[in-house]
């Protein structure tokens, strides 16, 4: 890798959350993050929404990124910009900024994968975080994503198994959404789960063949048994809030924890490291730092601020893509769909 001074500006802007960051190097300077709250009262993201406040924030969230690193614009020496997988009026947005602003400044302009992103997340140089090594399995677990790769090196990733419908973080929001949660119901179920008991309820795991998940049938096993529940009695969700989320967590983790057992039997790898903004879940944490003792694994679980959506991890991806001159050039597109 190069030993030059680098500075990189990433820009995320794939699904509700307009992001920043500026990298030197492996090193995150800033990594400023505007939520859009304005999809709460609608129960998920709205896209037209979404691409209108991304519109409205770009500026100023890229401007505070470089007031926070200490930096200006013209020291930058490349920008790094989420191509897809995403909404594309959402990737648009940051996509044609991150392009006019490398024209502008006359530098590389750096095309990144946001599942890519989650997954090397663990390179950013952060103290007190170990980084896996080739070899590792990485499960990215997020609002649109379930997938295993096995990760051979910076750029050779191989998808083991992934959602067949649901993705994990819909499993969670959707479970949400029937308790009459807002949106995103996520780190609400994480929240009540840790007053309740995980084997109150008991939900049935999908079969599914092989490293592939499934979880549109246990968000449907929840409504049917919540909507008979709440029949015999209307406080029922009141009543049993915490339990209800301890034991739709505990079944999503057994799911996840099951495929992940199968991955390590079938490659031998034991370093597993997780991604994406699922992996904030404080069960799902727990229940993987457990498996060090358990199992023998090497756990590697981002910092809070590097799970959930951030332009931070686009920088890291940026920036070892910066290293190898891999550039876009002008013609560049976003992509709703995209491959490693
Ligand atoms: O990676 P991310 O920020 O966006 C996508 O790329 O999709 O992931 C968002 C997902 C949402 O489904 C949200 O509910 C979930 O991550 N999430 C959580 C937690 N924090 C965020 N799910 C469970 N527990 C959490 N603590
Ligand atoms: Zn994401």
């Amino acid at each position: 890798m190069s030993s030059k001074s680098t500075y990189i500006l990433a820009i995320e802007s794939s699904c509700d959350d307009t992001s920043a960051a500026v990298m030197h190097n492996n090193k995150v300077l800033s990594n400023v993050v505007a939520k859009q709250e304005i999809h709460e009262q609608y129960g998920g993201v709205v896209p037209e929404l979404a691409s209108r406040a991304h519109q409205q924030n770009i500026v100023p969230v890229v401007d505070i990124a470089l007031k926070k690193a200490g930096i200006t614009k013209e020291e930058l020496n490349g920008i790094a910009f989420t191509q897809g997988p995403g909404l594309m009026g959402s990737l648009l947005v940051g996509g044609s900024f991150a392009k006019s602003l490398s024209l502008a400044l006359n530098i590389p302009l750096v095309a990144v994968n946001h599942m890519h992103a989650h997954i090397l997340c663990h390179f950013i140089d952060e103290q007190g975080y170990d980084k896996p090594e080739f070899p590792f399995l990485a499960l990215t677990i997020s609002g649109g994503h379930t997938q295993i790769v096995k990760v051979n090196s910076f750029f050779g990733l191989e998808i083991l198994g992934e959602t067949t419908d649901d993705a994990v973080g819909e499993a969670f929001d959707k479970s949400a959404k029937i308790l009459g949660f807002p949106y995103p119901g996520g780190p609400l179920i994480d929240k009540y789960a840790k007053e309740g008991n995980p084997k109150a309820f008991q939900f049935t795991k999908p079969k599914v063949d092989g490293l592939n998940f499934s979880f549109s049938g246990l968000k449907t096993q929840i409504l049917y048994f919540i909507q008979k529940s709440v029949k015999e009695n209307p406080n029922f969700i009141e009543e049993n809030k915490a339990d209800i989320c301890a034991s739709i967590q505990y079944t999503i983790i057994q799911i996840l924890m099951d495929k992940l057992k199968l991955a390590v039997k079938q490659t031998g790898i034991k370093q597993i490291a997780i991604g994406g903004g699922v992996s904030a879940n404080s069960g799902i944490r727990q229940t993987l730092k457990q498996a060090e003792d358990k199992y023998k694994w090497k756990t590697f679980i981002p910092k809070f601020e590097y799970t959930t959506d951030n332009a931070a991890m686009i920088g890291i991806v940026g920036y070892y893509r910066y290293c190898e001159s891999i550039f876009a050039d002008s013609s560049i597109v976003s992509k709703a769909r995209i491959e490693f």
